[in-house]
């Protein structure tokens, strides 16, 4: 067969099965009742791109206080009282041993992961001020930066320098430089 021809059949293949899987999708949802369009507010909540370098923060602030009021009810469930962590509801602690938040490189992702993912139970719910105070919270708790009164915003997040930072290896095949880690 020709490569024009080849080429001609991978297209048809290709728009059959799209075609397939948008029939299947759309019987799902009549046939069995589950399934939506996703709401864009759903899709506002997981939308969000916080980088290394802290753009892409959002407004808002919190402080250690206000942190701890909901480390202590939505978050010390799983991770304990003491940040130790509860086993049994799969969480390591988070001040030592392979979870310690002093090991990861960047705050803002610190704070990234936290609005995205947890509470594990319910993620996406947080507010920004409420994600910025479990931030200092953390911080605070682990030693990071000891300070009771750490209020954290946009921009004193994004310039806070991670401890261990400096101790990430740049993998050769990738697109970062050391300029990246300073
Ligand atoms: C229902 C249990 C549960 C709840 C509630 C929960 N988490 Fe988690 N969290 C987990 C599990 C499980 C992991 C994966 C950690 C692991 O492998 O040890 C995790 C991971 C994390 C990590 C990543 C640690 C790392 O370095 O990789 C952070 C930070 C975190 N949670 C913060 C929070 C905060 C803040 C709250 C409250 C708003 C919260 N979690 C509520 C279960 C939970």
């Amino acid at each position: 067969m020709s490569a024009h021809k080849t080429l001609k059949l991978i297209g048809f293949v290709s728009i059959a099965i799209s075609l397939s899987f948008g029939a299947l999708f759309a019987s799902a949802q009549e046939k069995f009742g589950f399934g939506k369009p996703a709401h864009p507010d759903e899709i506002a909540r997981y939308n969000s791109d916080i980088h290394t370098d802290g753009s892409g923060l959002p407004d808002g602030s919190g402080d250690v206080a206000l942190g701890a009021e909901i480390y202590e009810y939505q978050c010390a469930l799983c991770h304990g009282e003491e940040l130790e962590g509860v086993p049994e509801m799969g969480a390591n602690s988070l001040h030592e041993g392979r979870r310690d938040i002093k090991k990861l490189p960047y705050a803002s992702s610190l704070f990234d992961f936290i609005r995205r993912a947890m509470p594990l139970t319910d993620p996406g719910t947080l507010s920004n001020d409420e994600t910025y105070g479990l931030v200092a919270f953390l911080l605070n708790e682990t030693g990071v930066i000891k300070d009771d009164n750490l209020t954290l915003d946009a921009k004193s997040l994004a310039a806070i320098k991670m401890p261990n930072r400096q101790n990430f290896i740049i993998d050769p095949a990738s697109r970062f430089t050391a300029e990246d880690l300073q």
